[in-house]
């Protein structure tokens, strides 16, 4: 098992380091063309999108959602669970994509038949060729990121972004708004935020507090509730992720001196963000800020950073997550927690 993890500690870490490598690949399949050469009866007309997921897969998908919302195709995200609760009017031109890393969750399974049911096209985006979604499902997009162990996903989370947002330029016409996201510098990003990130000294220094709270908007928001999964699975610490404008809705009764808060700037909206990080500092709360460090109001009002290379929003999110895994990696570690075989969970879960 030692040379599996190929001189790591965990298969998280080494998974983690593997992103690089999983981004190339996948921009290379995108590049051959054989990433989405898929069936034209599966796209013809698609109009709109409907996401099912769970878990990590879930955030990828409410990330690719706004990617989507940005090529002017309409996308939901439902948690799969909760949509194969009911049958929902399906129109001509709907597709129901589940992203799902193993194709083998239960919920995800079921809310795909539930959307054939209903008449729906469906398409898996799966990391695992031949699993029960891919078979199910009219056509699959394969995120190529290579066999991932570790109970907590992460590399495939980066490829499920980037095979997403792929597929909406695949589905874009010509004159959609907004144009492709520009993924070339994605896997120099990562490595040198895994070259250079103090996150472990970051999980050191705030060892021992009470909560650990994670907010951000636009694509910020699901890298917020991404890392605050993360965080909860392997660490066990009280981990929260909210869109940032919810806080003075509910979460910051929850804000005390004992809290520290990640605050996940992109580039968007950053003045909105910095508005809420003063309410969590108000409360005596701790603000780390992942951020490009452009922004000298960032820099001024946040009480620690973690930085990431400069890039446009849809690729920060993605920079800042990488960040936020290496956090939970560390404060995990620290703690001596079984980082890849966590306490109550399974890589795949085959029951409803
Ligand atoms: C389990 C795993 C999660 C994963 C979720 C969805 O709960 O512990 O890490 O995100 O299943 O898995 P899927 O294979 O459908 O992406």
């Amino acid at each position: 098992e030692a040379a599996e993890k190929g001189g790591y500690d965990h298969y998280m870490i080494k998974e983690i380091h593997e992103q690089p490598t999983a981004i190339r690949q996948i921009l290379e399949c995108h590049g051959s063309g054989e990433l989405t050469d898929l069936d034209p009866g599966t796209l013809e007309g698609v109009e709109e999108v409907q996401f099912v997921a769970c878990g990590t897969s879930y955030h990828a998908a409410l990330y690719g959602s706004y990617v989507f919302a940005e090529r002017g195709i309409p996308a939901s995200t439902h948690l799969a669970s909760e949509y194969a609760t009911h049958e929902r009017p399906v129109g001509e031109g709907m597709l129901v994509v589940a992203v799902t890393q193993s194709g083998e969750t239960a919920d995800t399974l079921a809310a795909i038949e539930t959307a054939q049911r209903a008449g729906a096209r469906t398409l898996a985006v799966t990391n695992v060729v031949g699993s029960s979604a891919s078979r199910v499902c009219d056509d699959a997009l394969y995120i190529r990121a290579g066999p991932e162990i570790g109970v907590a996903a992460t590399k495939t989370f980066s490829s499920q972004v980037v095979a997403l947002s792929l597929f909406a330029d695949r589905l874009a016409g010509e004159d959609s708004p907004g144009g492709p996201v520009a993924f070339d510098s994605l896997p120099w990003g990562i490595q040198r935020i895994l070259d250079t990130s103090r996150s472990r000294d970051v999980a050191e220094r705030y060892r021992g507090r009470d909560a650990f709270f994670f907010i951000g908007r636009g694509v910020g928001y699901p890298v917020a509730l991404e890392g605050a999964l993360k965080f909860k699975e392997i660490s066990y610490e009280h981990a929260e992720g909210f869109a940032a404008g919810e806080l003075k809705h509910g979460p910051l009764a929850l804000v005390t001196p004992a809290s520290v808060v990640f605050a996940v700037f992109t580039g968007r909206d950053d003045e909105k963000l910095l508005g809420n990080v003063r309410e969590a500092q108000t409360r005596g709360a701790t603000v780390v800020a992942i951020t490009d460090g452009t922004n000298e109001e960032v820099l001024r009002q946040a009480d620690d950073v973690l930085f990431v290379p400069e890039s446009e929003p849809a690729v920060a999110g993605l920079l800042a997550n990488v960040q936020l895994q290496l956090i939970s990696y560390h404060a995990a570690a620290l703690l001596g927690r079984p980082i890849d075989k966590p306490r109550n969970l399974a890589k795949s879960v085959t029951v409803e």
